[in-house]
């Protein structure tokens, strides 16, 4: 397909940029831009009796998608929800505990896997397909509306450590212990990706990502095994039926397999942690959209570190495909007015 017939390519930078162009001002967004620091999502998350109340409640999800769009004119909006809800529609019992984060039942071993049920994923994740329905209605229309997914390998950390492991002890015992439950789980997740995406996308979704926050605590085999795999399994899938959508990879950590892991999943853009260098990241530049990295503790302390940070990524990466994002989700401690402060610097260059 050429430029000329996507039509919105010619008024969505975000697109644009997935799609290899370079552009003077380059197409900004930030990993978990609606959230705690802004006050009006607290205000709308007190309302909720739960987080996953509030993830299942299309109106409330519509609405703090919509806050920091309307906030700060992103060129993306990412859907209001969370990796762990295909946990909880497999069948597995997942809740959130204020200031501790996730928790879950954990699995051990290939009797809990057994108990899992796929076929229950889409029917339990309809809310979020009719937030998605919403939101195409609702953005403007240079705005991208970005879906996502966990990628099996982080989804699995959570259901078998039952929560966010500190040393990933329980998830890697049982992945090295017994390769073919261990695979069987993440088959599961692979399934049941596929589908949660690609009924995001035909619900409107015009990118997905696929956040894969643990990649980078297992060594070389297992990294190829329970990353690269099922996301180059994930990648090609989602692809085949909707080959014009862009898939954004965040193998969070991978250090020296970013690399590999871009060449082998066949993802069109990969978004960059912190630790990321320049030089590396103008390398993978050649082959694919590079989205990254400013760190997200620079945005909390603003003022001339955040610029200069900021400057040191766009001067870097602004020759070729390239969305500008922080390098991990920013933090709650975040002053509403650095993010103002960080797209007037960054739209000002
Ligand atoms: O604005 C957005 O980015 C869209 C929504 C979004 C959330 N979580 C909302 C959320 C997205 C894309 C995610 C992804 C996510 N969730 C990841 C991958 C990215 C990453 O940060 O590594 C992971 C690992 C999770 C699992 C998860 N959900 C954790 C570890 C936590 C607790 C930590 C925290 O920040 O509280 C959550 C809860 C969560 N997900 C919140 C939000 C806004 C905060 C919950 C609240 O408001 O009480």
């Amino acid at each position: 397909m050429t430029a000329q017939s996507r039509p919105d390519e010619t008024i969505k930078p975000l697109l644009r940029a997935l799609h290899g162009r370079a552009q003077a001002v380059p197409p900004v967004w930030l990993m978990r831009q609606a959230g705690r620091y802004l006050p009006e999502y607290r205000q709308v998350r007190a309302q909720a009796r739960s987080f996953l109340d509030l993830c299942f409640s299309p109106d409330l999800a519509v609405e703090v998608t919509l806050q920091p769009i309307r906030r700060y004119g992103f060129d993306a909006a990412i859907l209001f929800s969370d990796i762990l809800v295909v946990a909880h529609a497999l069948g597995q019992r997942v809740w959130f505990v204020e200031g501790e984060g996730p928790k879950l039942e954990p699995m051990r071993g290939p009797e809990s896997v057994a108990r899992l049920d796929p076929t229950s994923v889409l029917p339990r994740l309809e809310p979020v397909f009719e937030t998605v329905r919403r939101l195409t209605r609702a953005l403007p229309r240079e705005t991208t509306l970005i879906g996502f997914a966990g990628a099996p390998w982080t989804v699995a950390t959570y259901m078998v450590e039952g929560g966010g492991g500190h040393d990933f002890a329980a998830v890697k015992r049982f992945a090295y212990a017994d390769p073919d439950g261990f695979g069987r789980l993440i088959d599961i997740l692979v399934e049941a990706t596929t589908r949660y995406l690609g009924a995001q996308i035909a619900a409107g979704a015009e990118v997905v990502q696929l956040f894969d926050s643990w990649a980078g605590v297992l060594p070389e085999a297992a990294f190829r095994r329970w990353v690269i795999d099922p996301t180059r399994a994930i990648v090609e899938r989602v692809k085949r039926r909707y080959p014009g959508v862009p898939v954004i990879g965040f193998p969070r950590g991978a250090g020296m397999l970013y690399a590999d892991y871009v060449r082998e999943t066949s993802v069109d853009a990969v978004s960059l942690d912190t630790t990321v260098p320049m030089s590396l990241a103008g390398a993978l530049q050649q082959r694919v959209a590079v989205q990254g990295n400013l760190d997200p503790q620079l945005v909390v302390v603003g003022g001339d570190a955040m610029r200069r940070g900021i400057a040191t990524i766009a001067d870097a990466l602004r020759d070729g495909p390239f969305v500008f994002n922080l390098g991990h989700g920013i933090v709650p401690e975040t002053p509403p007015e650095h993010v103002h402060e960080l797209l007037r610097v960054l739209r000002g260059r």
